[in-house]
């Protein structure tokens, strides 16, 4: 393949090769590296998280840079939007390789799911029943109130 692209997942040390523009989460399941998603990869359960390590990494022959990741998604804002993404971690289910990386999965966080404030639990309820669409409206709408 000459479009593909060698990507490392740690912890784990799982390695191999997928097809340039494959999400993270993709390419997961293709190496076999267990990473979480409950949503199907509609951005809404946030499960997916991981972190591009940055940097050279010439055990594994790749020069792991940020921007050898998609830029952030609409998917991606809305989810920070609604529930706050920390800096530096991205949807697995959105952030696509464009190039070598290195990604780290975080260890998973007991009640990832279950937190957040009452606002935030009702605009996950609305994202979980109603869709991403209805997701994007309901941060409009935050946006709106918030005068932002
Ligand atoms: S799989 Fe649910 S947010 Fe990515």
């Amino acid at each position: 393949m000459s479009d593909d692209v060698l990507v490392v997942f740690t912890p784990s040390g799982k390695r191999g090769r997928v097809a340039q523009g494959t999400t993270v989460l993709q390419a997961a399941r293709e190496l076999g590296v267990d990473l979480d998603s409950v949503c199907g990869g509609r951005a809404i359960c946030g499960r997916c998280q991981v972190t591009l390590s940055e940097g050279a990494f010439p055990k594994h022959g790749i020069e792991s840079r940020t921007e050898h990741l998609s830029d952030l998604g609409d998917n991606e804002i809305a989810y920070d939007e609604v529930e706050g993404l920390a800096e530096g971690r991205r949807l697995g289910c959105s952030a696509r390789l464009l190039k070598g990386a290195v990604i780290d999965v975080p260890p998973r966080e007991p009640g990832s799911q279950t937190g957040g404030s009452e606002e935030n639990r009702s605009a996950r309820s609305v994202c979980q029943s109603a869709g991403q669409a209805a997701c994007r409206r309901r941060v409009r709408a935050k946006h709106a109130r918030a005068g932002i």
